[in-house]
Parts: C-alpha cells; sequence; structure tokens
C-alpha cells in the first residue's frame, strides 16, 4: 500500500484531521518556531550594546556576547583600500576577529556640509568581505593631542577655529577646546557619520564600536592660555564635578583624591582654589573641558546611532609634569573627572606602550568602566602575547588590539598563535568573565622595563595557585620570562582549563580544608571548530612532574583540561 493512501488508492485522513489535539500542538509549534525567527532577526539587527555582567560588562553583538581579538590598523593604511587589499586576508589568517579602523574628518567632509562616504565603503565592503568586525577610530579634532586630520576648510581658518595659545602668545597646532564653532563643526561630521554608519551597518553589525577623537592631550603646556581659558580658569569648579568627587568619597583615584585633600578637599572655589595653581591643578581643568567637548560629540553621535563609543589615551610616564606628556585626556589620575564630564561616554580605554602594562591596564578595570585595550604596543612587541592573556583572564578585558597589526610578519606568528588559542577560548571566557572564575597571569614588569621573575599566587575554589614564569626543565639563557603568562578558567567544581605558554603551576588547600592538592586527570587538547573538546595527549609522569606540577612550556601557546584533588 502506497503511504498515504487507502488500499483503494484514496488518501487516508491526515493525522491532523483525525486527532485535533495534534493539530493544536502543530500550530502552536509552527507559531513558536515564527515567533523564534522574529526574535533572532530582531536580536540580528539589534545594533551592538553593552550589557551587564558581574562585575564586567559584555559587548554584545548580533544578540550574543562578543570578544575583541582585534588588531589596530597604522593611521595611514585604511585611506586606502588598494593599499588594504592584500592584507585583508593576512589579518584573517592572524585568528583577528576584529579591525580597528580610521575614519577621517579630512576624506570624509572635504568641503563644509559635503560628504563623501566612499572611504568608509570600502572599509565596511572589505572587513565584510573578509568576515572581519570593524572598531572606527574617529579621527576628528584631535588625534595624538595634534589637529592634523581636520579638514583644510578648518585647518585654515583659525578665526573661526582658533588654535590652544600657549604661554608666548603663539600657539599650536591644536584646536582649541573652547570654541563652540569648532565643537559644533566635529559634532555636525561625527553625527553625519554616525547617522551615515546606521544606514550602511544597521543591520549587518560590521562596526561594533567607535572610538571619539584619539588619544585628546595638551601639549606642551598643561592648560590652554589666552583671555578665555585664563577667564575660565578662574570661574567657579562646576558643582556637578564636585558632586562627582564627592560620591564617589575614599574611591576617587588617588593622585587626584590626595590634591584635592591636599587644597582642604573643598566642595566649592575656582580651579586653582580647589586643585591647584600649578601644573596638576591645570590639568584637572583641561581634562574636564575635554571631557566636555566629547560629551557633545557622544550625545550627537548615539542619537543618531546608539552603539557603544569610547575614549582613548596616551598614557604618561611617572615623574613627567602634565605638558611634558599630553595632558588633561582620560588618564589614570583623571578618570573621574572625565567619568563626570563625559558620563554618555561608555569606555575610557588606554593605550599602552610601556612596559609596566598589568598596572596600567588595571587601573581602567573599574566598576563604572569596562576594560578594553585599542592599542596594547605596538604589534611586533614580543609581549604581547602575555597581555593578552593577562588582559582577558585577570583583568575581564572585552577586547585586545596591538597597534599597525598590518606590520606584523605573516601567521603564523607568536600574536596569531596566542589569538588561535583564545579564539578556542572565547566561549568559555564570555560565559565567566565578570563572576570571579578566571584568572590572569605575567610575571610583574617595571615600568622601566625591569623583570620580577618572582612566582605569583591566586585563590579560587578554594585551591591557591603558585605561578611561576621561569621553566624548570629550559635552559635560562634560552628564556625570555617576560613573554610568558597565560590563563586559568574554573570550569566549575573540580575542571579547570589553565592556557597560555612558559608557565608552571602547583597547588595546595587556600580554606583550611585538606591541605594538599593532586592531579587527578591532565591532557592537552584543542576546542573544535563547533566548540568541543578535542583531547590530545594525557598529561602524566614526566609532563606533570610526577603530579607535582602542570606545565605549559614556553614557546608553543596551549591549552590543558585538569582536574585537581584534594587530599591529606
Ligand atoms: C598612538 C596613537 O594613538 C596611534 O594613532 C599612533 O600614532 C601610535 N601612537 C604610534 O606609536
Amino acid at each position: 500500500m502506497v503511504p498515504g493512501r487507502d488500499c483503494r488508492g484514496s488518501p487516508t485522513p491526515t493525522t491532523l484531521t483525525r486527532y485535533p489535539l495534534a493539530a493544536s500542538i502543530r500550530r502552536v509549534k509552527t507559531f513558536i518556531a515564527f515567533a523564534l525567527a522574529l526574535l533572532t532577526v530582531a536580536a540580528h539587527a539589534a545594533p551592538p550594546r553593552l550589557e551587564k555582567q558581574g562585575s564586567t560588562s559584555q559587548l554584545i553583538v548580533d544578540g550574543k556576547p562578543f570578544l575583541i581579538l582585534g588588531g589596530e590598523l597604522g593611521n595611514s593604511s585604511a585611506s586606502s583600500a588598494e593599499y588594504m587589499r592584500p592584507h585583508w586576508p593576512r589579518l584573517k589568517a592572524m585568528h583577528l576577529n576584529t579591525v580597528l579602523a580610521p575614519v577621517e574628518w579630512d576624506l570624509i567632509e572635504p568641503a563644509e556640509g559635503k560628504f563623501d562616504w566612499t572611504s568608509v565603503d570600502e572599509l565596511l565592503r572589505d572587513a565584510r568581505a573578509h568576515d572581519l568586525k570593524l572598531v572606527i577610530l574617529w579621527f576628528g579634532a584631535w588625534k595624538n593631542s595634534m589637529s592634523t586630520y581636520v579638514p583644510s576648510w578648518v585647518k585654515r581658518d583659525q578665526q573661526r577655529f582658533p588654535r590652544v595659545q600657549i604661554a608666548n602668545g603663539s600657539s599650536v597646532e591644536i584646536l582649541s577646546a573652547f570654541s563652540a564653532n569648532t565643537r559644533d563643526a566635529d559634532v555636525r561630521a561625527f553625527a553625519a557619520f554616525m547617522e551615515y554608519l546606521k544606514r550602511v551597518d544597521g543591520e549587518k553589525n560590521t562596526v561594533l564600536m567607535v572610538q571619539v577623537e584619539n588619544e585628546i592631550g595638551m601639549l606642551p603646556i598643561a592648560r590652554e592660555r589666552g583671555p578665555v581659558a585664563d577667564k575660565l580658569f578662574a570661574a567657579p569648579v562646576p558643582p556637578e564635578l564636585l558632586r562627582a568627587l564627592t560620591t564617589r568619597g575614599e574611591k576617587v583615584e588617588p593622585e587626584l583624591l590626595a590634591r584635592w585633600k591636599a587644597q582642604g578637599r573643598k566642595s566649592s572655589g575656582n580651579w586653582g582654589q580647589v586643585f591647584g595653581e600649578d601644573e596638576w591643578g591645570q590639568e584637572v581643568f583641561t581634562a574636564w573641558h575635554y571631557a566636555r567637548f566629547v560629551e557633545a560629540l557622544v550625545v550627537a553621535g548615539k542619537k543618531r546611532y546608539d552603539i557603544p563609543l569610547y575614549v582613548n589615551v596616551a598614557l604618561n610616564r611617572t615623574g613627567r609634569k602634565p605638558g611634558e606628556y599630553p595632558s588633561g585626556g582620560p588618564l589614570p589620575h583623571l578618570l573621574d573627572v572625565w567619568k563626570a564630564g563625559t558620563p554618555t561616554t561608555d569606555m575610557l580605554s588606554p593605550d599602552i606602550y610601556f612596559p609596566n602594562f598589568a598596572q596600567l591596564a588595571a587601573r581602567f578595570n573599574r566598576a563604572d568602566n569596562a576594560l578594553f585595550i585599542p592599542e596594547a604596543n605596538n604589534a611586533t612587541n614580543s609581549q604581547g602575547p602575555a597581555n593578552a592573556f593577562f588582559s582577558f583572564g585577570e583583568l575581564d578585558s572585552l577586547g585586545f588590539s596591538p597597534f599597525s597589526i598590518e606590520s606584523l610578519g605573516d601567521a603564523p606568528n607568536a600574536l596569531s598563535r596566542a589569538y588561535e588559542v583564545l579564539e578556542q577560548l572565547t566561549p568559555l571566557l564570555l560565559e565567566h568573565r565578570g563572576r570571579g572564575h578566571t584568572a590572569g597571569f605575567r610575571a610583574t614588569i617595571q615600568e622601566d622595563g625591569t623583570v620580577i621573575d618572582s612566582p605569583v599566587k591566586k585563590s579560587m575554589a578554594g585551591i591557591e595557585f603558585t605561578v611561576t614564569f621561569i621553566d624548570p626543565w629550559t635552559p635560562r639563557d634560552k628564556q625570555t620570562i617576560g613573554d610568558h603568562g597565560g590563563l586559568l578558567i574554573h570550569a566549575g567544581g573540580e575542571d579547570f582549563w589553565i592556557a597560555g605558554q612558559g608557565i608552571t603551576i602547583t597547588f595546595k588547600g587556600a580554606d583550611g580544608g585538606p591541605p594538599l592538592v593532586g592531579i587527578d586527570i591532565a591532557e592537552e587538547g584543542v576546542f573544535d571548530g563547533k566548540g568541543a573538546w578535542k583531547p590530545g595527549r594525557r598529561l602524566n609522569g614526566d609532563q606533570t612532574h610526577q603530579g607535582r606540577h602542570i606545565r605549559l612550556p614556553p614557546g608553543q601557546f596551549q591549552i590543558q583540561k585538569v582536574r585537581l584533588y584534594r587530599y591529606r
């Protein structure tokens, strides 16, 4: 008999007509499937956003959390699609998922009010063609303190767009933050860009976030001079800044707190009275006015397209005074000023070129500021991979991105190998970020580059982990301790993921329970493309020093799955 027909060949009644309940269930199922499909489309179309998870924030893209394994292009590369052509596949091969690339005011608005989106279109087209996401850097009024990315019609009209005046009455090629003309022109261009971005990328979500300006900072003095600036410096400190500092109380960043206290912790007064007349007091004034300028851009930008916006900063060397470094940006000691001055900005993000990466990055990981590192030194810096593992494991960074990424040699290289491992760990990192289940390890490095090779300790899940950066089985002169690093993820119960290179870990009880901790099982392996763990060798004997330690040898990034147990 033919299925669906009776013995005479006539159609049999369908299940639906025979069983009304089954029909209803089918209809409900269809409805649910339809609703889910709609939800998926909606989630896909929703713009990228930040969402709180534990002590940090997740970057949500297409409805799912996203971790940025990034690299920032050299300044001029993205201005030519031709120049970039050979680099896109190379960047993809390095396991990057995101490229940080500038969009320049001078290119998009060559004549006032006339926009040319060619550079943006090409960037989006080429990133999409290589399945890469973008973070756009808005090179507007300021780029590395200076104002060289502004269009000619701005650059050449110093009447309308005044420059910063310095003490001797001359000016520098930095636009004044006190000019409403400059602010409004920058706001108009930025808003136009954000509006265009929404139009051409609002469905595709190629662009994850936008950086507003680049490394804002005042040089070669701590604050602008001239009648307008002098008058403002003599004016009262805005009450909203003092209120914000009062609310944070003892949590105000220590340098600013000390200065405020030294001046009598005043709740009113002019800038000199509240923060001091010297360069440090002047820098607070500069920071506030830069932050207010940025706030105008951010508010206008978000009104057109509401995606995460952040501001980056060039850090200052210890012992230098404001003005000797680009001053007044969102530096560690000025974070509270910037938070109060631009409350709509999502993140303040460090560009870290100093060797004491870990300490500097840690200052930007605050309850009110998720860490993102748009410039993690030059891509060729050999400490990059260790810093990446540390940032994700210890500081819940939502992204890591070395600078001038296209100048790095072809994959495989140290960074691509590190990213390959971090890519495999991404689902686990996203699940555990901000929840106290992860840790990162690297040798402490001082600002002058001195590597402190002593072990570090970390307690998690009742176990104290002691991490050594000197590999026990490799000749000392063949090791670069500053490049060693890794991370740990507590998967739950007795299970841990340990990844990185050049670290050796021993264990003991941390909470008064059984003091000894042994390795039940350790295995190396990889996560396949679908996220399933594929074990390689079971590690035992010499590989764990007969159960005494977990070792990730130098020179090869890897993941080990480790089950520990406690005994007396
Ligand atoms: C930091 C800046 O943000 C980048 O645009 C670039 O100029 C690098 N410095 C160069 O080291």
